[in-house]
């Protein structure tokens, strides 16, 4: 199996140290940055605007994995874009015209995510699939960090990866939520490839050792 692509999650991070920890992101040899966009409408917390993304983006050489926990998320699409996002995920909960908000982003010159919370099956997300560069599968309701991963999300990544297998779509399947070194080994299992972690990586000192437990690389 494919060693997973690991993307810690900057909502844990001391957000009064948020260049540090994007340097410790990078430090630890891993390839993907996760930020995530919350709108105290779609999720009860507030986080951060674009105008944070283009401040932390010329520290990092790493992906911008931007994800949106926001309503009307077409509205603020151009801005993560200028910001210097690489991937724009949003939620389908939060969208009507998905497929036209993902043909945006692609105008942009982004990679278009799509994302569902635990009670959005995948069926659902089914006529959009060749469209989506990434499909981010919640396996925590979305709005906080340290929460414990439910297993049966884990599901829809068996089936994203089956589809995928099938219809020979290209999108990258990624997991969010309770991620950590005793949950890891059954979301590795599950087909995902990106790994977001949040809790996990940052409560750990040595962050190349937890990025390379977590990628499976080397064992706990
Ligand atoms: C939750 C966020 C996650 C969060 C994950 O709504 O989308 O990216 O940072 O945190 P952990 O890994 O701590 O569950
Ligand atoms: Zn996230």
């Amino acid at each position: 199996m494919k060693v997973p692509i690991l993307a810690p999650s900057l909502l844990a991070a001391n957000f009064a140290h948020l260049a540090e920890a994007v340097a410790q992101i990078e430090a630890s040899g891993v390839e993907w940055t996760h930020l995530d966009v919350m709108d105290g409408v779609f999720v009860p917390e507030l986080t951060f605007g674009a105008k944070m993304v283009a401040d932390l983006r010329p520290l990092s050489r790493t992906i911008f994995d931007v994800h949106l926990m926001v309503s009307s998320p077409e509205k603020l699409i151009e801005r993560f874009a200028r910001a210097g996002a690489d991937y724009i995920t949003f939620h389908h909960e939060a969208a009507v015209h998905v497929h036209r908000i993902l043909a945006s982003i692609k105008d942009l010159g982004k990679k278009a995510g799509i994302s569902i919370v635990p009670s959005t099956p995948v069926s659902l997300i089914e006529d959009i699939l060749p469209f989506v560069d990434l499909v981010l599968i919640m396996t925590v309701n979305p709005g906080y960090g340290g929460q414990s991963l439910i297993p049966q999300c884990l599901e829809k990544v068996k089936t994203l990866y089956r589809l995928r297998e099938e219809k020979g779509y290209s999108y990258l399947i990624s997991v969010d939520g309770g991620v950590n070194p005793d949950t890891v080994s059954q979301v590795r299992d599950a087909g995902v490839d990106v790994l977001v972690a949040g809790e996990a990586f940052f409560k750990e000192s040595d962050k190349a050792s937890i990025a390379a437990i977590l990628k499976g690389t080397i064992s706990s």
